[in-house]
C-alpha cells in the first residue's frame, strides 16, 4: 500500500467528495495490516455529531485516543488541549494556567488573536505525534480546503511574525514532522470530474507551497466502466449526438475518463488511486468495501 512508508497522512479535499469516508476506509485498511493507527479529526462537538465518528457507530470522537476497532484508535483535535499543553510545557504553575484558560474574558481575547485556534490544533497534533508509545500511523481527516491550508501553512506564517521564542520553537518542531517527506504527506481526495480535478490540482499546488509533500490523489466514486478500449471508441461514435437511454451514464463515464487522464498527465509521477462508486446504504456500509479496495 502506498501509505505505509510515511507515518503521518493528512487527507484533504473539497467538502462532499468523500474525504471522511475514504479516510475511515484507509485507517481501517492500515490497521488491518497490523499497525497501531490513530485516526484524527478536527471537530467541534457543539456543531452536532461527527460524520467520521458516525462511521464507527459513535456521536463524537473523544479527546483521549480511544479504541474504535482492533488496532484503530480515534481522537479529536481540540484547540484548547493544545493551548493548555503548550502553556504547561513552557510556564511554571500548571494549576494556575488551567484556571486562567477557563476564564471567559481571557478566552474571548485569545480567540480573537490571529491563528490562535490553528495554533492550538497544531500543538495538540504535535503532542499526539510525540506521545509514547509512538503511533505507527497517524491519519487526519482535514477540514475543507481553505482551513486545511491555514493549518499546514501555520508554522511559516507564525515564524515570520515571531521568529524566536517558545512558539517559534514549537512551530519548527512541527515543521520537522510535517515538512519532512520521509515522515508526512497529504493525500487529496477528489471526484473524477472536470472541475473537481482542476480544484484538486490547485489544492496540491497550495499544499506544496506550505512545504507539504503530496502523497497522491484518491479519485473517489469512479463509475464502473464495463467497456474495453475498442468498445469505447465504437460506442463514442454511436452515442455522439444521439439522445438515447443511457446517455447520462455514458456522459459521466466519458467525463470521468477525461478527468482522470488529465490528472495523470499533469501529475505523471504521483500515485493516483481510484475508488469505485459503491451503491450502499447506509453510509457506514461504504467503509467496508472501500477498505477492501485499498487493501
Ligand atoms: N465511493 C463512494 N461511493 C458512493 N458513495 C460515496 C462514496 N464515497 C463517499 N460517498 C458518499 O458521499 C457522501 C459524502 O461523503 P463524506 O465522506 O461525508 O464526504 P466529505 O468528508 O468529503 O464531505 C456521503 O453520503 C458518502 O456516503
Ligand atoms: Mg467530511
Amino acid at each position: 500500500m502506498p501509505f505505509s512508508s510515511r507515518r503521518i497522512h493528512l487527507l484533504t479535499g473539497k467538502g462532499g467528495v468523500g474525504r471522511t469516508t475514504v479516510t475511515a476506509a484507509l485507517a481501517r485498511a492500515t490497521a488491518h495490516q497490523g499497525r497501531r493507527v490513530l485516526l484524527l479529526e478536527i471537530g467541534d462537538p457543539d456543531e452536532g455529531a461527527s460524520p467520521l465518528a458516525r462511521l464507527f457507530g459513535r456521536e463524537h470522537l473523544p479527546i483521549e485516543p480511544t479504541a474504535l476497532e482492533p488496532g484503530l484508535f480515534g481522537a479529536r483535535l481540540w484547540a484548547p488541549v493544545g493551548h493548555e499543553g503548550f502553556l504547561k510545557a513552557h510556564l511554571p504553575g500548571g494549576a494556575l494556567i488551567s484556571a486562567a484558560l477557563r476564564s471567559k474574558a481571557l478566552a474571548r481575547f485569545l480567540v480573537a488573536a490571529p491563528s490562535f485556534h490553528e495554533m492550538g490544533l497544531f500543538y495538540h497534533l504535535l503532542m499526539l505525534l510525540e506521545a509514547k508509545p509512538a503511533w505507527d500511523q497517524v491519519i487526519l481527516d482535514m477540514p475543507a480546503t481553505g482551513h486545511a491550508l491555514a493549518l499546514t501553512g501555520l508554522p511559516e506564517v507564525l515564524l515570520r511574525l515571531i521568529p524566536r521564542g517558545p512558539i517559534a520553537k514549537a512551530m519548527r518542531r512541527g515543521q520537522a514532522y510535517m515538512n519532512d517527506p520521509t515522515q508526512a504527506d497529504a493525500w487529496v481526495v477528489a471526484l473524477p470530474e472536470q472541475l473537481p480535478v482542476t480544484e484538486a490540482i490547485e489544492l496540491m499546488a497550495g499544499l506544496r507551497a506550505t512545504g507539504m509533500t503530496v502523497g497522491g490523489v484518491l479519485l473517489n466514486r469512479m463509475p464502473a466502466d464495463p467497456f474495453n478500449a475498442t468498445e469505447q471508441v465504437e460506442l463514442a461514435g454511436f452515442m455522439a449526438g444521439r439522445a438515447v437511454h443511457g446517455e447520462v451514464a455514458w456522459g459521466r463515464l466519458v467525463d470521468a475518463r477525461i478527468a482522470a487522464a488529465r490528472l495523470r498527465a499533469e501529475e505523471a509521477d504521483l500515485p493516483i488511486l481510484t475508488l469505485p462508486e459503491v451503491p450502499a446504504e447506509p453510509d457506514h456500509a461504504l467503509v467496508g468495501p472501500l477498505c477492501e479496495v485499498l487493501a
